[in-house]
């Protein structure tokens, strides 16, 4: 199997059935991609497939053959959004954590709030209250927070 990961052209001789989940853990020790459900219900293994967030949990490790995959560790550590998940405490236990940042990737320029919402409704947090994240994702886009609190809820 051969790829880009994390930007590296990468041959793999992984069984093309096995979870990609599991390959890039146990294979590639990228442990930052999370396993929550198992079932591609929570988000928290989510990576990039060509830029596209997929839930690696569900993906057979053929299907990334010629592809391009980034996962948490290709964002370098250093990235803005990883920086506000910490300020705005936007992370609690941590698991959806990795899986929200990667879904946030597809965003484009001035989301709305709506936007952002969409972009991480296949992402589950236990813990934190969406609020913090989306204010996370909002300050990571130079976009202002909406005025009412209520706003902010996973509910609206
Ligand atoms: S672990 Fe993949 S969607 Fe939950
Ligand atoms: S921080 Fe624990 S599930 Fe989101």
């Amino acid at each position: 199997m051969q790829f880009v990961l994390n930007g590296k052209p990468t041959t793999l001789s992984a069984n093309p059935a096995a979870r990609l989940i599991d390959v890039l853990r146990e294979e590639c020790l990228l442990t930052g991609v999370k396993e929550g459900c198992g079932e591609g219900e929570c988000g928290a293994c989510t990576v990039l497939i060509d830029g596209e967030p997929v839930c690696s949990c569900i993906i057979p490790a053929g299907q990334v053959e010629g592809t391009e995959v980034v996962t948490i560790e290709g964002l370098g550590g250093n990235h803005p959004l990883q920086h506000l998940f910490m300020n705005e405490v936007g992370a609690q236990c941590g698991i959806c954590t990795p899986g929200m940042i990667m879904a946030a990737m597809k965003l484009g320029d001035a989301p709305t709030l709506d936007d952002i919402k969409t972009a991480l409704a296949g992402n589950l947090c236990r813990c934190t209250g969406y609020s913090a994240i989306y204010r996370a994702v909002l300050k990571w886009k130079g976009m202002p927070e909406p005025d009412t609190a209520g706003e902010m809820s996973v509910m609206e």
